[in-house]
Parts: structure tokens; C-alpha cells; sequence
């Protein structure tokens, strides 16, 4: 089972396996946990990196 998580002030946690497809058709696998970026200022996107933290961003 697949299930999608909000963290507080941070990313999208999805647990579970997906397949990711890029712009470019590219088709990326994961298996675990995976984040991805709500605040906008990830330099990894579409994943979060921890930089919501240093820039102190905040669910509104
Ligand atoms: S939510 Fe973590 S870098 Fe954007």
C-alpha cells in the first residue's frame, strides 16, 4: 500500500513504491519514502533537500 503523508512545514512523504516520470518521459523507481518538495525552494526538485528548514518556511 502506498500512502501519502504532509509533514508540517516541510515535504510530501510518500511511503511506498512509485514510479516517477520526468518531462523528458524519464521513469524513476522508488521503494521507500520518498519527499517531495511543498515549499518551492528544494535546489533537487521535484524531492525536498532540507531547505525548507534553512529558509523557515512554513505551512500557511
Ligand atoms: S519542502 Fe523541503 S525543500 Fe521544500
Amino acid at each position: 500500500m502506498t500512502t501519502v503523508k504532509i509533514k508540517p512545514n516541510g515535504p510530501l512523504l510518500v511511503d511506498g513504491q512509485i514510479t516517477i516520470i520526468d518531462a523528458d518521459g524519464n521513469e524513476e523507481t522508488k521503494e521507500k519514502t520518498t519527499a517531495f518538495c511543498r515549499c518551492g525552494a528544494s535546489n533537487n526538485k521535484p524531492f525536498c533537500d532540507g531547505t525548507h528548514n534553512k529558509v523557515g518556511w512554513k505551512d500557511s
